[in-house]
């Protein structure tokens, strides 16, 4: 459903006109219902990666190579059919939650708004559905959540409702973009499995950025090794840790955090054993 081919990012300065490589020339397709963890150090374009596919790349970049979904090429396509696939196929899950919402706008409206149909349903119908969007990541006192401000919830729940509001524009390609960091450890693992969950009820495929190499490993079909801008290696969880292909990986996977001495793999709250 979406094949990247040869992407290159490059930003001019403003200032000195000097040109930056900031992707140089990745390649890497997604199946329907596929997850794909994008992992490296920090700089190593895996946000750019994303703004390319979302067409939110830095202002006086050139991008090159195909970014094709669902058979448009969305760096060949018009404004107008851009504008479409993206509002109709793609949602993003940023590390903030609180800049995906309208500071002045209710739950209530965000969620309204993001209705693939909003204008054709009666008000206590979409109130109604809105409500069970929020049973729908676990959330059980959604009178008081829909009539909350973004600013009285706290940045879990927050990622909870930018969740539920992505599942319901029934999009094919979540982007999520270390949709966990700024959250404390315990909320992380909630809202990872929810994510997570959500993704494979609905059928969705799935872009996950992450420096936690575990945690991609748990919940991605395959990872992508990102470093200086370029993917080195792709492969599925197993292969990346069992036979990397470079030193860069090797290394990558040596400076994990030790999280479990005892050898045991961390258990994520849905059960699922992480396996690198
Ligand atoms: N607006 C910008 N203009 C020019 N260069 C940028 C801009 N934003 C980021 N970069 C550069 O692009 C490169 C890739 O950045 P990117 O944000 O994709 O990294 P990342 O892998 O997402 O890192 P992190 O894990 O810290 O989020 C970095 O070298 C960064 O300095
Ligand atoms: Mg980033």
């Amino acid at each position: 459903m979406l094949n990247v081919e040869g992407l290159t990012l490059a930003v001019t300065d403003p200032d000195t006109g000097q040109e930056t490589e900031i992707l140089r020339g990745n390649s890497f397709s997604l199946g329907q219902g596929e997850a794909l963890g994008l992992v490296g150090e920090s700089g190593s374009g895996k946000s750019m990666t994303l703004k390319c596919i979302l067409g939110i790349e830095p202002p006086g970049s050139k991008v090159g190579g195909s970014i094709e979904l669902g058979g448009t090429d969305l760096l060949a396509a018009s404004g107008e059919q851009l504008r479409k696939v993206r509002a109709n196929e793609l949602a993003l899950i940023a590390q903030n939650p609180h800049g995906a919402l309208n500071p002045v706008l209710h739950v209530e409206r965000f969620l309204i708004e993001g209705m693939a149909d909003a204008r054709g349903i009666p008000k206590a119908e979409a109130k109604a559905r809105a409500a069970g969007l929020l049973r729908q990541v676990g959330i059980t006192d959604t009178e008081r959540v829909l009539r909350s401000y973004p600013h009285q919830l706290s940045g879990g729940l927050l990622q909870r409702v930018v969740i539920a509001g992505a599942i319901s524009g029934e999009p094919r390609l979540l982007l999520a973009d270390e949709p966990t960091t700024a959250l404390d450890v315990t909320t992380q693992a909630e809202v990872v499995a929810i994510l997570d969950e959500k993704r494979r009820e609905h059928g969705l495929s799935m872009i996950f950025v992450s420096h936690d190499l575990d945690l991609a490993a748990a919940i991605c079909d395959r990872l992508a090794v990102m470093k200086d801008g370029a993917i080195l290696e792709i492969g599925t969880p197993e292969e990346i840790r069992d036979r990397p292909k470079t030193d860069y990986t090797r290394a990558l996977m040596a400076a994990r955090p030790l999280l479990h001495p005892e050898g045991r793999a961390p258990v994520l709250p849905n059960g699922t054993e992480t396996d690198v």
